[in-house]
């Protein structure tokens, strides 16, 4: 029997030639919008979510994590997960129960789309391939990480501001500019928090320009956490504009991962990718100080061209060098902005290579010269990413680490699952760095089953515990078979036991990228400060335009001149900048 849609009336394909087409609500057919990256879109609430074992009573505070979520189908029908709106989930513990609640973060670019009711931005950080309506409008979508600072939660994505929201009620206060105190065009997705200070140190690449114009200028800023000052500012540049996603704090210095991914302004202006991979480039090391950094102070140190993953911990040891620890892989992870020469990306299908991932500690010492090349201290023997550790020894020598597994040798449901959404993380590991040199290197892991793999760990304190490691470890499990989520948590010292809890969620989280607790304590601590009536107030959202947008505006209003003064039916340019 016919299905009931096909008795609808034939219209034309949702995508035509890889473009947007016609009228149709209608995501691609394609794996980035399919199964367990389908876009679900939801915001609401749900009190008292359905919970397996025991949470633990300790737990107080809210796990926050953020994923991208594609409000509309996008213009472009091969754009990437990368691009989807940011949708801020919060799990809020108290006494053993958890509560719900998931909300988009309402950027420039929300309430732009919102208005025309549809995609209105095309490719990733491409603003040529955008709808002349929206020129000028802030592009960010704020899907990558969401942290806690002075009272709001910032989302954040590497190629634009940061959006606060209130920690409570994930409503947006607005594009967030520290108080009028940061006028870069993009600040990274990953700020550092000095647990012993309270500063954040924070930086931002490709900066010098509109963030989409290759820029080789570095910022790095140091924010003051008892009165929200910007305490530091230091610009640097780079060898050329490579994608720095992560970086890692010691006590005296940030280190700056430069993966050859390599941004061209030409190709960005012809409306190409924003980043190819370059297999033929070095990796960087960025080595800057944390305080009173001047231009020439960067020490940029190479290694045999790599890919970077996220930093799992680092501290200067007894001889002054750096140790800093992060996963690095033999190739290019993002496959999907590939080498202008790569043959298979010509023919416009580029292909996931099989790849390893391995923790590398890399020893630096910041007195080298620049330039100079550098070789890796050792590894672990892992194959994973996502790194996390208990984040109070941020900056100080540690000893564990938490890390998504991508193991092959596991059973997986092909056929009830299809192609794991986002890579294969199926085992969950906890690793002791202190253990390497011993017979038994500690491999604390856990694999589920063949149906689930698992998204970015956070750890939690055990209440009132100070050594390290000591706590919980949560994170989400993925059901591809039935596309729903629980959340795990385990004794974090102890994974290989299995988690102590689960979580049962009633809707399908999608692929997120990061997350971070924040005890109610500190929450409430900072609401009372945050009240009307508080010391510090509430948090003000940016009043001007970024600098590079003024600069638009009167570009455009210089062009609008010349076309009225110079024409004889009065017509003007209606370029704007949007919203
Ligand atoms: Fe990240």
């Amino acid at each position: 029997m016919a299905h009931a849609f096909s008795l609808f009336p034939e219209v034309q394909p949702a995508y035509i030639n890889g473009r947007k087409a016609g009228e149709q609500v209608k995501y691609p057919g394609t794996p980035y919008f399919q199964g367990g990256l389908k876009p679900t879109r939801i915001e609401g609430d749900v009190f008292q979510l359905e919970t397996t074992g025991t949470i633990p009573h300790d737990i107080c505070g809210t796990f926050y994590r953020v994923q991208p979520d594609p409000r509309f189908p996008p213009i472009f029908e091969d754009d990437v997960h990368f691009s989807g709106d940011g949708s801020v989930t919060a799990f809020r513990f108290e006494d053993g129960h958890v509560d719900f609640k998931q909300r988009y973060v309402q950027t420039d670019r929300y309430h732009a789309e919102t208005k025309h009711r549809r995609a209105m931005f095309g490719r990733y950080r491409n603003p040529y391939t955008d709808s002349e309506a929206v020129r000028g409008v802030i592009r960010t979508v704020s899907n990558t990480n969401i942290t806690f600072w002075r009272g709001v939660m910032l989302a954040s994505k590497e190629d634009g501001p940061p959006f606060a929201m209130d920690p409570t009620t994930l409503e947006t206060i607005g594009r967030y500019d520290f108080e009028g105190q940061v006028k870069a065009p993009c600040f990274t997705a990953h700020p550092k928090f000095d647990p012993d200070t309270n500063e954040m140190v924070a930086f931002a690449y490709e900066a010098g320009g509109d963030g989409h114009d290759a820029s080789t200028a570095l910022v790095v800023w140091t924010f003051d956490e008892a009165t929200g000052a910007k305490v530091n500012e230091s610009w640097y540049e780079a060898p050329y504009c490579g994608m720095i996603h992560d970086a890692a704090l010691t006590k005296n210095y940030l280190i700056l991962p430069m993966t050859p991914l390599k941004a061209d302004k030409q190709r960005i202006l012809e409306g190409g990718n924003h980043w190819a991979w370059d297999p033929n480039e070095d990796q960087y090391y960025g080595i800057v100080p944390r305080k009173g950094g001047k231009p020439e102070d960067i020490v940029w140190l190479k290694s045999t061209n790599a890919f970077h993953g996220h930093v799992a911990g680092a501290y200067e040891n007894e001889d002054g060098h750096v140790v800093v620890d992060l996963t690095v892989a033999d190739g290019n992870v993002f496959f999907w902005w590939p080498s202008p020469e790569d043959a298979a990306a010509k023919s416009g299908k580029p292909v996931r290579p099989q790849l390893q991932s391995d923790t590398v500690r890399w020893v630096l010492d910041p007195k080298l010269p620049s330039g100079s090349s550098v070789m890796p201290a050792r590894q672990y023997g892992t194959n994973g990413e996502f790194s996390r550790i208990d984040d109070r020894f941020v900056t100080k020598h540690y000893r564990h680490f938490w890390q998504l597994q991508i193991d092959p040798t596991r059973p997986y449901d092909f056929a009830k699952c299809g192609p794991p959404a986002g890579g294969l993380f199926n085992v969950l590991g906890h690793y002791d760095w202190d253990s390497l040199d011993s017979e038994n290197a500690v491999r604390d892991e856990y694999w589920a089953a063949p149906t689930c793999t698992f998204q970015e760990p956070v750890f939690v304190p055990r209440a009132g515990s100070t050594a390290e490691g000591d706590g919980y470890l949560m994170l989400l499990m993925n059901h591809l078979d039935v596309l729903r989520n629980d959340i795990l948590i385990f004794d974090a010292l102890n994974i290989a036991q299995g988690p102590l809890a689960a979580i049962h969620l009633p809707v399908q989280m999608r692929l997120g990228l990061h997350g971070n607790f924040v005890p109610q304590d500190e929450i409430e601590r900072w609401a009372k400060r945050r009240a009307p009536d508080g010391d510090v107030g509430p948090a003000k959202a940016a009043t001007e335009p970024l600098p590079w947008q003024v600069a638009l505006q009167e570009k455009d209003a210089a062009t609008t001149n010349g076309v009225t003064n110079g024409s004889t039916n009065g017509s003007t340019n209606g370029a704007t900048n949007g919203v």
